[in-house]
């Protein structure tokens, strides 16, 4: 009989590749997938760490999991991702009956850890961190069953920042490049396979070509120079017949003028910019170590919109940062209506361990406002959303149409901006990338008619 395998997904787009890749792994060693962990004989619980609250989902999951291996003991229960980076020793004392616990530069060997966890019956941990010589992106292409349009393509791992609050490079590491030609080769494969759209990932994918590059990859062999994330993108666009480029995610310090520029000329790159700003209190960046200030900021929002006046723009709030005052928070208000954002993501703050915030400065805003700031941070966001989604009535937008609607008409997809547009229409138009005339605004999504 076969065995098969469930994963359990948190996080990021990221570990969602991951958890994507470790499949393919598991499909090539002979598992099926299932999306009953009652029926698996491997689960994987792949873990995010960003914030406090994600952390904790593993600890819930893990003991209701246990209950399966209970009934079930030849069942392999395994913790990977970001979270099994940062506490992995201290998850096998608390939970001596998890089999592996997988840091995510240890991806590849998933199958056989899965292999010697039922041969020897004892807990495998991998969690050292990769030399980056030694690193290597995975590059399982997706199978023909998954039919996909998008994809996600690896560009470079890690992060050299260290912003104060971000857990990200203890748990990835530092930054390493993956070989352009790698890269390219891997978008080449997947338009041949019917991807549409990709999205290169990188904890900051404006340093491509600037940090370490993984030396154990096919450049030596081919001589392809590494290049800037600009020429990446031109490079991409010419020699691949893929149809868009998404991004994500970007730090505005490395934003480069070559990178604005590429927008005015680059037809294939999807007119949206996710530019996490974090903040719009001086003093707050600074004491997140983000190394720009709110008017140098402002610059690079105000040249992208000259190069690509319709591009969409979105970003990462944290309210609730140690030491965030009225008149600061009040700063972050005003600079989401000076900058009219397409949508954000909003978080309150979490010390996360090793930080230069939790080490060093006191988490002295209370839960309560925390609170308070996020629900009038999200409110003052609703209400601009609301009325970019209105200034688009009579547009008309190209959606790679992806999937059956759940509301407002028969499919629904994504448009160049990243607005979710719902229209009326057929199989026939699954998998395409259609002009749509909007004719209605929604809070959260717009819905339109095929035009022509
Ligand atoms: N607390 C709250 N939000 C955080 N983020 C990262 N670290 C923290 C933290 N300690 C947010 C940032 C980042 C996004 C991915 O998660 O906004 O851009
Ligand atoms: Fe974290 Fe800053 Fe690196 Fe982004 S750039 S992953 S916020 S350390």
């Amino acid at each position: 009989m076969e065995k098969k395998f469930y994963i359990k997904t948190y996080g990021c787009q990221m570990n969602e590749l991951d958890g994507q890749q470790m499949g393919r792994l598991l499909k090539g060693s002979g598992y099926v997938p299932t999306m009953d962990p009652e029926d698996a004989e491997v689960i994987l619980i792949n873990t995010c760490s960003i914030r406090e609250k994600a952390s904790h989902k593993v600890y819930s999951d893990v003991g209701r999991f246990r209950a399966l291996k209970l009934k079930k003991p030849e069942v392999v229960l395994g913790v990977t991702g970001c979270q099994a980076q940062a506490e992995g020793p201290y998850l096998q004392k608390r939970f001596p009956y998890l089999d592996l616990v997988i840091g995510p530069d240890h991806t590849a060997k998933i199958p056989e850890m899965v292999g010697k966890a039922l041969l020897q019956k004892s807990s495998q941990a991998a969690l050292q961190f990769e030399k980056p010589e030694n690193y290597r992106f995975l590059n399982l292409l997706p199978e023909e069953e998954e039919n996909q349009t998008k994809a996600f393509v690896t560009i470079m791992k890690g992060c050299d920042n260290f912003c104060s609050f971000c857990i990200v490079p203890m748990v990835r590491g530092r930054e390493v490049c993956r070989d352009p030609e790698e890269i390219l080769l891997e978008v080449q494969a997947l338009a041949e396979h019917g991807v549409l759209e990709v999205t290169l990932l990188g904890q900051n994918v404006n340093s491509y070509g600037v940090g370490r590059h993984a030396e154990d990859s096919p450049k030596k062999r081919s001589q392809t120079p590494i290049m800037s994330f600009a020429s990446l993108l031109s490079c991409i666009s010419r020699e691949s017949k893929i149809e868009r480029i998404r991004f994500t995610t970007s730090h505005p310090k490395d934003l480069s003028e070559e990178l604005v520029q590429e927008f005015e000329c680059n037809p294939k790159l999807a007119k949206h910019f996710h530019l996490p700003v974090q903040s719009g209190s001086d003093p707050v960046l600074e004491r997140m170590y983000r190394g720009y200030t709110r008017a140098e900021y402002m610059k690079k929002v105000v040249a992208l919109r000259k190069a690509c006046p319709d591009m969409a723009l979105s970003t990462d709030i944290i309210v609730g940062f140690p030491g965030e005052t009225e008149e600061d928070f009040a700063r972050t208000m005003d600079l989401l209506s000076e900058v009219g954002y397409d949508f954000i993501y909003s978080f309150s703050y979490s010390p996360r361990p090793k930080t230069t915030a939790a080490l060093y400065f006191e988490d002295d805003i209370a839960d309560g406002l925390k609170q308070e700031r996020l629900q009038r941070v999200q409110e003052l966001q609703e209400r601009l959303t609301w009325e970019k989604h209105r200034s688009l009535v009579g547009r008309v937008l190209d959606v790679l149409v992806d999937g059956p609607s759940k509301i407002g008409g028969t499919l629904s997809g994504r448009s160049s901006q990243f607005h979710v547009v719902h229209f009326e229409g057929g199989v026939e138009d699954l998998g395409k990338i259609l002009p749509v005339k909007i004719t209605q605004a929604g809070p959260n999504s717009l819905i339109g008619e095929k035009n022509g």
